[in-house]
């Protein structure tokens, strides 16, 4: 690793500019590259995220290390094929990335291997899968087999939201090809968390803890959504319970993948919920999660290029612990009113600058840069990240460089953190 890299990063979000702001501090690194990116990156490539033959064109002629953010091209085999053409690249192939693209595939590997999950049943058709659930006696979780967006996991309170989720997947088909196939699972209750390691196909490091806010409203209400806020690390998973996670849920995923005869390098991201002191897997993602990417990034004091160049190439035990500053961080995610159904687009916004300072740095997603002015472009727009010497103080100082930033439809959640205060 003597000469620099360029490096691509490939997506749009706020975890993706909150990547590429980390690896533009590295020591390795010359030039950061987005594709597409947003109105906060500099760089970008108009290339979409799914577009794998244009990025891998892009990637050879300058020279690049990719990372990919999102799900949907990790699912679609990018790192097949960069691999394929002998190009360097960040994150799990095709076939260990159907964790995440397929929940079926997820909870049956889960059960051979005897990861803490709850029991379930797979359905392809709505007769059985309606037959089931009037079988059973506590709710359910209704998931579509497939990606969909973050909107595919419905969680059901009685058999008769139940039987309308299984309705609305097998029948009126909302969820398109993702949803012919579903699981149902039985719902646990308790405390959810985010764990996310780094893997090389046989190492995984921790990454810090975290705990994302799905809902769109404050405490918990309202649909869910892509997360309104995160912050890490989080008391929730006390220092036993890490280990705990890191033994019995990612150790022996990606010991379980090999054995199988899947590598999985990249992030590996557990959903975990904590019932009774003891963790089950919720779901797994094969990235980093967004907004959680925000925090964790702000906290992390290694050169985050060193570690994810060394996951790709299976060397990650030569790296050792990652270093965390001792401060909390605390991410807001800024979205624009009506979010996650329908809203405006195009609004100006004012007092970014203002806000960034201090520890406190504004990461964007669903922004566009037109003539030096940034509008809004997406429901999460902005996502507000600032560090703290406790958890308190860290909302406190991400809610007031928050408050600095406006536009006609600007919405946040006010409690993002509070659910940690409990735990700190
Ligand atoms: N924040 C949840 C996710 O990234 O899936």
């Amino acid at each position: 690793m003597d000469l620099l890299v360029n490096v691509l990063v490939v997506g749009s979000g706020g975890r993706e500019h909150a990547i590429g702001w980390k690896l533009s501090q590295s020591k390795h690194v010359d030039k950061v590259f987005f594709a597409p990116g947003n109105g906060g990156t500099e760089n970008n490539i108009p290339i979409q995220a799914e577009d794998i033959d244009a990025l891998a064109e892009f990637a050879k002629t300058n020279h690049c290390f990719t990372i990919v953010g999102p799900e949907a091209p990790l699912s679609k085999g990018i790192v097949d094929a960069f691999v394929q053409k002998g190009l360097p690249i960040f994150g799990p192939t095709k076939k260990a990335a159907q964790l995440e693209s397929s929940k079926i595939w997820a909870k049956q590997f889960m059960q051979r291997n005897d990861i803490p999950t709850a029991p379930f049943g797979i359905f392809d058709n709505y007769t059985d899968a309606k037959n089931y659930v009037n079988s059973l006696n506590y709710p359910v979780v209704i998931k579509a087999d497939g990606l969909a967006a973050g909107k595919g996991v419905i969680v059901c309170t009685d058999s008769k939201e139940a039987l309308s989720a299984i309705d609305e997947m097998m029948v009126k088909n909302s969820f398109g090809s993702a949803g012919a196939k579903i699981v149902i699972e039985k719902r646990i209750d308790g405390i959810e968390a985010s764990y996310i390691a780094l893997c090389d196909g046989t190492t995984a490091v921790p990454m810090a803890t975290s705990q994302d806010h799905k809902r769109v409203f404050d405490d918990d209400l309202g649909p869910n959504t892509g997360g309104m806020g995160a912050y890490s690390p989080t008391g929730i998973i006390t220092d036993d319970l890490a280990r705990q996670i890191q033994k019995d849920v990612i150790e022996k995923t990606v010991s379980s993948m090999k054995k199988e005869g899947i590598e999985f390098s990249g992030f590996l991201y557990a959903g975990i919920m904590i019932q009774d002191g003891k963790p089950y897997v919720l779901e797994f993602n094969t990235r980093m999660g967004d907004p959680e990417c925000q925090p964790i990034l702000m906290r992390m004091d290694s050169d985050l290029y060193e570690y994810l160049y060394a996951s790709s190439k299976g060397t990650l035990s030569s790296l050792g612990q990652i270093s965390w500053k001792n401060k909390t961080a605390v991410c807001i995610v800024l979205a624009s009113k009506g979010y996650p159904e329908s809203y405006p687009k195009n609004e100006p916004i004012s007092g970014i600058d203002n806000a960034v300072g201090n520890d406190a740095m504004v990461f964007h997603a669903g922004t566009k840069l037109e003539n030096g002015v940034v509008l809004s472009n997406g429901g999460r727009v902005l996502g507000v990240t600032a560090l703290g010497d406790t958890l308190s103080n860290a909302i406190s100082n991400a809610y007031s460089a928050a408050q600095k930033i406006n536009w006609s439809s600007k919405y946040c959640r006010m409690d993002i953190g509070k659910k940690g205060l409990r735990y700190v």
